[in-house]
């Protein structure tokens, strides 16, 4: 299958004062089109500095990034991103904010035309009538929702998650994790879900890529092939037991408390 989104031997350290501070080191990944790649790895070791090479927001000192065949070499606009703060803006409406990348990579679509398409993402991840609210008379599990519903709204190909989840409780982290999986066949994407949530990394992922500490490399890639839209019931599978405990071991191997 044609690789949308492909990591070469990427190394990359941030400048600093005391010197160069290498973060990711000969880094690997490919991920098929249309497919979910959960990356897991401890904490500071470089999952976010990863997601702003995807994005093309910073450019790796060896190595490479393709999208769609493309070698990254300045900001994507065509990406959809979303963070584990939802970074709504207050003065916008909740409707408001979901078209904020319309009128950025869209500005010549009709306004009642970015309106439908919000209209139809927030209904579909449950929150029709609340588009005229402000993003403070939501809960957090709905800002969230909405957040997604931003990172979805112009159709990337590509959306890249830096740990959109890892703030909420868990039943309404089990909601959006069935939201998403909905959403995937609604409207196919790509992605990239960073998460320190092994449970998660398995029920959304295609793929797992365990990263090591930092610098980070590939340490670890589990296939799980299971389709579509997944029941929540997966997770107390004896396949998933037993590969959340190949994981596990793997994240103590990264984090150096357990040897290979
Ligand atoms: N702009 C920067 N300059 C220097 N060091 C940075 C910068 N951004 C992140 N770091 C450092 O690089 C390492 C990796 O950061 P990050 O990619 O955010 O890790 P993760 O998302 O895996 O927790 C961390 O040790 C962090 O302190
Ligand atoms: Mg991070």
């Amino acid at each position: 299958m044609e690789n949308l989104i492909e990591i070469k031997g990427v190394t990359h350290a941030y400048k600093t004062k005391a010197g160069p501070f290498p973060v990711l080191r000969d880094l690997n990944i490919a991920i098929p089109k249309h497919s979910f790649c959960a990356v897991v790895g401890p904490s500071g070791c470089g999952k976010s500095t990863l997601t702003r090479l995807i994005a093309g927001l910073m450019f790796p000192d060896q190595g490479e990034v393709w999208l769609h065949g493309e070698l990254v070499k300045s900001p994507r606009k065509t990406v959809g991103m979303a963070f584990q703060n939802p970074v709504l803006l207050e003065w916008r409406t909740i409707l408001q904010n979901v078209i904020l990348p319309l009128e950025i990579v869209a500005p010549s679509m009709p306004k009642a035309q970015k309106e439908a398409r919000a209209k139809e993402l927030l209904a579909l991840v449950g929150l029709e009538g609340f588009e005229n609210k402000r993003p403070s008379e939501l809960s957090g599990g709905m800002r969230q929702r909405a957040s997604l519903c931003r990172a979805l709204v112009h159709k990337p190909d590509i959306i890249i998650l830096d740990e959109p989840f890892g703030a909420l409780d868990a039943f309404t982290r089990e909601d959006l994790w069935q939201t998403m999986h909905q959403l995937r066949e609604k409207e196919p994407f790509t992605a990239l879900l960073i998460t320190h949530d092994l449970r998660e990394s398995v029920y959304l992922g295609d793929q797992v890529v365990v990263l090591s500490g930092r610098p980070a490399t590939t340490q670890y890639v589990m296939q799980v092939d299971v389709p579509g839209p997944r029941p929540l019931e997966m997770l107390y599978e004896t396949d998933t037991v037993e590969r959340l405990a190949v994981l596990r071991r793997e994240i103590q191997i990264a984090q150096g408390r357990a040897v290979a």
